[in-house]
């Protein structure tokens, strides 16, 4: 478990804390379709606010690429988080310079300020050290709570750090302490189920993880590059012949270390990709020429079922099959399904990150009974790629604050 300086032994009360958050929220039609990440900030802001802090909050939104553009403010937003959190949330329509200065000037102990979309400002993806000082100058703490933003090294994400004390968020520590528990020093055995389309995406994933895990599942599109790689052959199946080299480099990298590498046994086929088409389920051998592997088959279910029941540990990041797409859910729900028991049954810690695999998992009906379920995307790949993400190197290399080798 990492050791990292947490809200326990910050002093806050009368005190600015400048609190990167992690605002990106899917929007669709001006509309927020998911507030999972506002939900999930609200202990640390509500901690904050309690005990007397003048909270800051500052956060990117989408990629509107160092220009005002107003469609991305971050205003509507802040609204959201208002009525989430229940409490008066102020707003000012800059992050830096005299605007968010005059806010921050009127702020009183216990209230809430969300500042305007730091991407608004070139300097943020820079990491421009100018704009790391102006955000830093508007606080006397910094608590960063966006692990789904960790991977980027930006000015409120990471040059911010060099100057304020800094701390790591209720939500920040949550995510360490689980993907810690998951990936460093799990309780063996250690699975992983990677899905996607794409290995050439998932190389350094796979990588990584097969020198940390005992069971590796690969299920997607990504699957059928696996069996085309051993003379399989997989019809019009989505697949990445130039990666056939590589796969069965993974394959032989795997077998060193002693990773079982897990690939489907059977498939449902049909001969387009469209809802509810005429589907056949045949052994992964006997692919007809003319059609697709669109989801594993019941047989690969059952031996999957079987070998989740032997571990200890799962970290899931990708679907089996394409869920979004009846009735090739099947296989994802089902195999979710018997997570989510197994959790509840304390068999299994089960840790699942990733767009895809959260949307999977809702649409299972499970993504509550997960042991943790990350709110990161891209940061969530990345750590499970073995990087170490900036904004976490920040937090870490802070006086005082010891992560151990
Ligand atoms: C995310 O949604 O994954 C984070 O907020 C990072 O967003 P970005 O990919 O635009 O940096």
């Amino acid at each position: 478990m990492p050791s990292f300086r947490t809200l326990d032994s910050a002093e806050v009360a009368g005190k600015r804390v400048l609190l990167r958050a992690d605002l990106n929220v899917p929007v669709r039609d001006g509309k927020i379709t998911d507030t999972t990440r506002l939900e999930r900030l609200t202990p640390t802001i509500r901690e904050l606010a309690e005990k007397g802090a003048r909270v800051i909050v500052v956060s990117h939104f989408d990629r509107p690429k160092g220009q005002r553009v107003p469609s991305m403010s971050l205003a509507p937003i802040s609204a959201a988080l208002r009525d989430i959190l229940a409490r008066d949330v102020f707003f000012a329509d800059d992050c830096i310079g005299p605007v968010a200065d005059e806010a921050v000037a009127k702020l009183k102990d216990g209230q809430v300020l969300v500042l305007e979309n730091t991407r608004f400002h070139a300097g943020e993806e820079k990491n421009d050290p100018a704009m790391a000082k102006a955000l830093a100058g508007l606080a006397d703490i910094y608590v960063n709570d966006a692990f789904s933003a960790a991977h980027r090294a930006h000015a409120s994400t990471e040059g911010v750090a060099r100057h304020l004390p800094s701390h790591a968020g209720r939500l920040m520590q949550r995510e360490l302490e689980a993907l810690t528990a998951a990936l460093e020093h799990p309780d063996r055995p250690v699975g992983a189920i990677v899905g996607g389309s794409k290995v050439s995406t998932k190389l350094e994933l796979l990588g990584n993880l097969i020198g940390k895990v005992d069971v590796l599942v690969i299920g997607g599109a990504m699957a059928n590059t696996f069996l085309a790689a051993q003379g399989i052959g997989v019809g019009k199946s989505l697949q990445e012949a130039d990666m056939h080299d590589t796969a069965r480099e993974i394959l032989a990298r795997a077998r060193a270390a002693n990773c079982e590498i897990v690939l489907p046994v059977d498939a449902v086929t049909a001969t387009e990709f469209k809802a509810n088409p005429a589907t056949k389920t045949v052994p992964v051998t006997e692919i007809p020429a003319d059609s697709m592997m669109l989801d594993v088959g019941p047989k690969t279910v059952e031996l999957l079922k079987a070998r989740v029941a032997t571990l200890r540990t799962l970290v899931w990041n990708g679907p089996l099959g394409a869920f979004e797409t009846p009735p090739f859910d099947a296989a994802t729900v089902a195999l979710a399904h018997t997570v989510a028991d197994l959790t509840d049954a304390h068999k299994l810690r089960s840790v699942a990150g990733g767009g895809d695999t959260v949307s999977a998992l809702r649409h299972a009906g499970v993504s509550d009974r997960m042991s943790y379920v990350s709110t990161a995307g891209g940061a969530f790949l990345e750590w499970l790629e073995g990087k170490v993400l900036p904004g976490i190197r920040a937090l870490e290399s802070l006086e005082g604050v010891v992560f151990p080798a």
